[in-house]
């Protein structure tokens, strides 16, 4: 009786979310509180085996305050976008039960402790909102006993988290109702669909971005007439393109339509006023590489993207991997031995003809890169069974980690 009494006060969930990365860009918002963007967006959400954040959330009668951990270290939970999506998840429970359902469901007047943690270095400045976010509502969606599609929610998170509740290509449509109930994320195809899309991160070596995307987009929607063509215009053309590219699985089309893109984001970003700079003279080096690759090939052999950060992301088949990898040590030659310099999935050894080496390489920079992740694309969050894995113990707070 005493062990079903402790259980009784004590429920928690534990769930991974994805890291997702943008073909067609957001930026820009029509809504800041709401979180509702100016145009759609799509994006590939990436495997959790390489990216991933886990979230265990739990609820119990005892704890006195709700409390946050973020990477073991604790966190503001009073922060306006966690109360947002905590909130919102309340909400839904609360109807639901209003609804009759869940009667044994969990008391919605206990507080609860929340702990968060990534896979991947923060500080590498790979984009973990989208991740972070997606992870809470689905933890949080675990405990509450709430089965619907949260995607509403997690946009309240982060604009992109939204994207991050599905895995493989996923649309964020940008809605017309004020009340943002048709801003939702959907699937437009699995992660099976396209066996052969491989990613690859480059993560480069230190620096800050130097404004954060919430603040620099708003700064774009006031100031930057590229942008407002950009979301009226160029977006809803682009993203019926891009849906037409994924189902016939068309790299070509893919990968120049996604280079296309992230080239007018960042326009954009030069056209707000003050300018933002994202890319950097590494980012230029990657961009110039991967055109000249590319026309060595004489088709779209690999794609960049870049987000409101440094890091490039790469996309390319299967069978493309090795010899780009190749030409990426090549050019940016690891500090040291250049163990650990590719991460993730096993990539293959290549060997560059010299053709290759005299029309796509130029003189090397040694450290630019840090180090390479071979990822591809994957599911979206899932509930981990194993109790052993949750991030709280049995006394509601962070586990030692091993
Ligand atoms: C450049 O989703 O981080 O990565 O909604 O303010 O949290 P907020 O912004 P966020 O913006 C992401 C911008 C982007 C493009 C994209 O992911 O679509």
């Amino acid at each position: 009786a005493a062990a079903m009494a402790a259980e009784r006060a004590l429920a928690m969930a534990t769930c991974t979310a994805p890291v997702n990365i943008a073909v067609i860009k957001y930026w820009g918002k029509r809504d800041t509180d709401l979180i509702l963007p100016i145009n759609s967006s799509l994006s590939v959400t990436l495997h959790q085996d390489q990216l991933k954040t886990t979230t265990t959330a739990a609820a119990s009668r005892d704890f006195t305050e709700d409390r946050l951990w973020l990477n073991g270290k604790e966190a503001d939970v009073g922060h306006p976008r966690v109360q947002a999506c905590l909130r919102e998840v309340r909400r839904l429970a609360r109807k639901r039960r209003g609804d009759g359902e869940g009667a044994a469901a969990l008391s919605l007047s206990y507080k609860i402790h929340i702990a968060s943690e990534n896979n991947f270095p923060t500080a590498a400045g790979l984009a973990s909102s989208a991740a972070g976010y997606a992870c809470l509502v689905s933890a949080l969606a675990r405990l509450y006993g709430l089965e619907e599609e949260l995607s509403e929610v997690a946009r309240r998170g982060s604009g992109s988290a939204c994207r991050s509740m599905f895995g493989g290509f996923v649309q964020w449509q940008r809605g017309e109702r004020p009340d943002g109930t048709d801003s939702l994320a959907l699937q437009v195809a699995p992660e099976t669909h396209w066996p052969e899309l491989r990613v690859l991160v480059l993560v480069v070596s230190g620096e800050k971005k130097p404004v954060g995307s919430t603040a620099g987009m708003q700064t774009s929607v006031e100031t930057s007439p590229l942008l407002k063509h950009r979301a009226e215009v160029v977006v809803p053309e682009r993203l019926a393109q891009m849906m037409q590219h994924i189902r016939e699985r068309d790299f070509e089309g893919f990968g120049q339509l996604a280079m296309r893109d992230s080239n007018q984001f960042h326009a954009t970003c030069l056209d707000t006023f003050p300018p933002i700079f994202y890319l950097t003279d590494l980012s230029r080096h990657v961009i110039a590489l991967a055109h000249r690759y590319n026309a060595h090939h004489g088709h779209t052999k690999v794609a960049y993207t870049f987000d409101a950060g440094p890091n490039a992301v790469i996309f390319a088949l299967a069978d493309t991997v090795a010899e780009f990898v190749e030409v990426v040590r090549r050019s940016f030659p690891p500090a040291t031995n250049g163990d650990q310099f590719v991460r993730g999935l096993p990539v293959g050894s290549a060997t560059l003809s010299p053709e290759l080496v005299a029309t796509v390489l130029t003189e090397p920079v040694p450290g630019a890169v840090q180090y390479i992740l071979h990822t591809k694309p994957g599911p979206g969050p899932q509930l981990v069974d194993d109790p052993s894995q949750h991030l709280l113990g049995a006394d509601g707070l962070p586990r030692s980690r091993a």
